[in-house]
């Protein structure tokens, strides 16, 4: 079984996450927790390339290609096998990053984005993908209360951002409604982690 995570910043989805894993683990399931890279040695030096502060001159369509790039060797490398060893893989952030990220916000185009990607996976879909729904005011202002501060002007300035963030996620939710699942993420740790709990064992219970 392959179950992704999506969402905004602020979302709450690593806690969810947690609280899964710990779930599945304890009614016997073995259970992988990823994200890309996912610690390929390929992987990494690609995702380096992305996140050099250096390369200034990156093109967006050049960063949407080695996103796609690092994803493919991660589905390789680590996804594919772990799922052939009957493992459940949870991924932290899949290709509907892309998607939302490179394709919406980004305005590369939702569909072309999709393209490079299908190429990169040949189609190979999550059983579930879990989109972490929140206001971005909101998550913006979880994280900085972790982080002990107020929010502040370059946070707001991120926000049309974030907007543009969550409406293609909504997007790209409604191109899938088979494996999407759209969780209110504004709502307290256990009713977000009963919400996907919940859907997780129908699946399993098939
Ligand atoms: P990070 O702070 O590591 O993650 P998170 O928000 O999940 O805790 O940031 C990952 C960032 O990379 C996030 O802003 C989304 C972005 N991203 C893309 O733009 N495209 C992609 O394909 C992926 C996987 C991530």
């Amino acid at each position: 079984m392959f179950i992704t995570f999506e969402g905004g910043e602020g979302s709450g989805k690593t806690t969810a996450i947690k609280r899964i894993i710990a779930e599945l683990e304890s009614r016997g399931y073995e259970v992988i927790l990823t994200r890309e890279p996912g610690g390929t040695p390929i992987g990494e030096q690609i995702r380096n390339v992305i996140l050099d502060k250096a390369n200034t001159a990156m093109d967006p369509r050049t960063e949407a290609l080695l996103y796609a790039a690092s994803r493919r060797q991660h589905l390789v490398e680590k996804i594919l096998p772990a799922i052939k060893e009957g493992k459940v893989v949870l991924c932290d952030r899949y290709l509907d990053s892309s998607l939302a990220y490179q394709g919406g916000a980004r305005n590369l185009g939702i569909e072309e984005i999709l393209n490079v990607n299908l190429y990169a996976t040949e189609g190979f879909e999550p059983d579930i993908t879990f989109l972490f729904d929140i206001e971005p005011e909101l998550g913006l202002a979880r994280i900085a209360a972790n982080a002990g501060r107020e929010v502040n002007r370059l946070d707001v300035e991120k926000l049309e951002f974030h907007h543009k963030v969550r409406e293609s996620f909504h997007k790209v939710a409604a191109m899938f409604p088979k494996r999407f699942r759209i969780i209110d993420a504004s709502k307290g740790p256990d009713e977000v982690f009963n919400a996907a709990f919940q859907e997780i064992e129908k699946v399993l219970n098939k």
